[in-house]
């Protein structure tokens, strides 16, 4: 079988690499890739969002199985296209309707609302009804929670202490702060607790419960400063117990399954459920139509199962009889990101990697690109370093260790990864 990932981050590096392990797998390509996945891989120059370059692509290398990794072109409508251009493809990834998911915060909203899916309060403001937004908030003792309905390429929640602040912002992003994704904004109240990620490989009907994941947004320690893609995760989650699994999977991800079915949302691909534990129970936070990044770096590690051939079960209605086969070990994943990241950083610096000195870890490439025969820099997030250990203390030792030997001017990364658990 022939197989295209789409997508160049760490994420999409973990699944070349699991893949190239299965048997299934005859040829690999990463379009566009980075440059951990040149090696294992052949690297495609596409851009993903025009689907007839990828569709010509597809042709041409005989392309039987499509894995999307971002969100963009699923909610831009890929796996549509795909079924109307190629039906022979296999496409993991929902069509735009499923992927709305994530594509819409109101969306998300308005279907955990109607399936009683718990997560917190809301109100959905357009310029039509600014003054019950403010009435809201005004109502509201904060923080303040604004979402912008739309893709943001991460930027688009504002969590607000000061209720004035968060009455002029939700007048900006309602003006075009995010553009034409903040003209519907989500207003939330306040969760506070703990936050972890399930995840889910789904046909539309049967799922596969993936190994859950906690992941570390800021770009600081003690989970200070901006917000980043994510700067590192863990898996499993020592607070989340079997208990805490089986709440998520009666009140989420069952009540998730069924409500797209009922909206005849035909689904097959990942669903990330990002979660807060609140008094002992689960909320949703937001829903992704993908695998996340870089939990995929902890997740994947942890599975033992064939990738390709999971896979291929959504299409062959064969996923019911798959179990998961689990590696009972801790993963955790470090991320180094250039000097300036999630603000402005410069790209093209050398890499070089130790490979003697890393090889108790898996080097995931993020940004890489391969210039003129050298490793360069080409992102804001560079490598995760990946290592299973018996706990995350450990996990997160031998991570740190190897990171030592990896080496580009500016380099950063957070040294408290798992400080919390
Ligand atoms: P989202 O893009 O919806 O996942 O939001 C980004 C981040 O904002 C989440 O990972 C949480 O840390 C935080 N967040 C979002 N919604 C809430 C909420 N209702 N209460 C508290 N924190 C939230
Ligand atoms: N790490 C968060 C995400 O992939 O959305």
């Amino acid at each position: 079988m022939n197989i295209l990932v789409l997508g160049g981050g760490g994420r999409e590096h973990t699944f070349a690499w699991k893949l190239i392990q299965s048997p299934l797998c005859e040829e690999l390509h990463v379009a566009p890739g980075n440059a951990g996945t040149a090696k294992i891989a052949h690297n495609a120059a596409l851009d993903i969002m025009d689907f007839k370059e990828v569709e010509a692509y597809v042709h041409e290398h005989m392309i039987d199985l499509m894995i999307v990794g971002p969100e963009a072109p699923l909610c831009a409508g890929i796996t549509d296209y795909f079924e109307e251009h190629v039906p022979t493809l296999m496409v993991v990834g929902p069509k735009k309707d499923g992927a709305q998911l994530e594509g819409s915060k109101a969306f998300a909203k308005s279907f955990m609302n109607q399936y009683n899916i718990p997560t917190a309060g809301y109100l959905e403001v357009t310029s039509d009804n600014l003054d019950e937004g403010v009435k809201y908030l005004k109502s509201n003792p904060g923080p303040y929670v604004l979402k912008a309905d739309g893709l943001a390429a991460g930027k688009g929640v504002l969590i607000l202490k000061d209720q004035a602040t968060a009455i002029t912002e939700l007048k900006s992003m309602l003006s075009g702060k995010f553009g034409d994704a903040s003209k519907t904004v989500v207003i939330e109240e306040f969760l506070d607790g703990l936050e972890f990620s399930v995840f889910v490989l789904t046909d539309g009907q049967y799922y596969i419960l993936l190994p859950e994941a906690k992941d570390y947004k800021r770009i600081g320690e003690g989970d200070t400063g901006l917000n980043t893609g994510g700067m590192g995760a863990v898996s499993p989650v020592p607070f989340v117990d079997q208990e805490m699994i089986t709440k998520v999977r009666d009140r989420v991800i069952l009540p998730t399954l069924s409500g797209l079915q009922d909206r005849q949302i035909d689904y097959k691909g990942f669903i990330f459920f990002g979660l807060i534990r609140v008094d002992n129970e689960p909320f949703v936070i937001e829903y992704n139509c993908r695998m996340g990044d870089p939990e995929t770096e902890v997740v994947l590690p942890r599975v033992k199962n064939d990738f390709a051939k999971l896979c291929t079960a959504l299409f062959e209605q064969d996923l019911y009889e798959i179990g998961l086969e689990k590696d009972e070990r801790t993963a955790a994943t470090v991320m180094t990101v250039s000097a300036g990241y999630p603000g402005s950083y410069e790209k093209g610096k050398q890499i070089s990697i130790d490979e003697a000195k890393t090889s108790d870890s898996l080097v995931f490439h993020a940004g890489t690109k391969i210039d003129e025969n050298q490793v360069v820099t080409n992102g804001g997030r560079v490598i995760a370093v990946t290592s299973l250990d018996t706990d995350h203390h450990k996990a997160i030792a031998k991570s740190m260790l190897s990171i030592k030997s990896i080496d580009f001017e500016g380099k950063y990364f957070r040294g408290d990864i798992g400080f919390d658990l």
